[in-house]
């Protein structure tokens, strides 16, 4: 009984909804690659390493800030199909080590 009770309880930590970040990788694949797979709408190209040592003299606060807001053609927060500040985050921080 006691083992029972015990098991549920770990169940129930399982399944309740824990907040968590989602990896920048997983976020990319799901927004950013559109424009940045291809430099659609003249946005900086993953993997382009001297656009990126550009970009990266901003200072990642201003990174972070532009594309929070929406930049040239980048799209703001509505688009971000429910990923929070964090997750954009990621997302931001992975694409700039790609440039790397
Ligand atoms: C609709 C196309 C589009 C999508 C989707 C998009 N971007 Fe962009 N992004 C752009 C364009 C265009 C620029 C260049 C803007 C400029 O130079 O003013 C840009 C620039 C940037 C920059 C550099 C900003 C700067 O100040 O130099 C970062 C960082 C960035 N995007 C990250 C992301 C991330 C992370 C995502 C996904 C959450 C994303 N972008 C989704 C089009 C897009």
């Amino acid at each position: 009984m006691l083992l029972k009770s015990v098991s549920i309880i770990v169940g129930l930590l399982f399944i309740t909804p824990i907040a968590h970040a989602e990896d920048g990788k997983f976020v990319y694949n799901k927004i950013c690659y559109y424009c940045h797979d291809d430099g659609l709408v003249g946005s900086p190209m993953i993997g382009d390493t001297a656009e990126w040592a550009k970009r990266r003299q901003k200072g990642i606060d201003l990174l972070y800030l532009n594309t929070f807001v929406g930049t040239g053609h980048m799209m703001e927060r509505q688009a971000r199909q429910g990923f929070t500040d964090i997750d954009i985050k990621n997302a931001v921080d992975y694409l700039i080590e790609q440039g790397k």
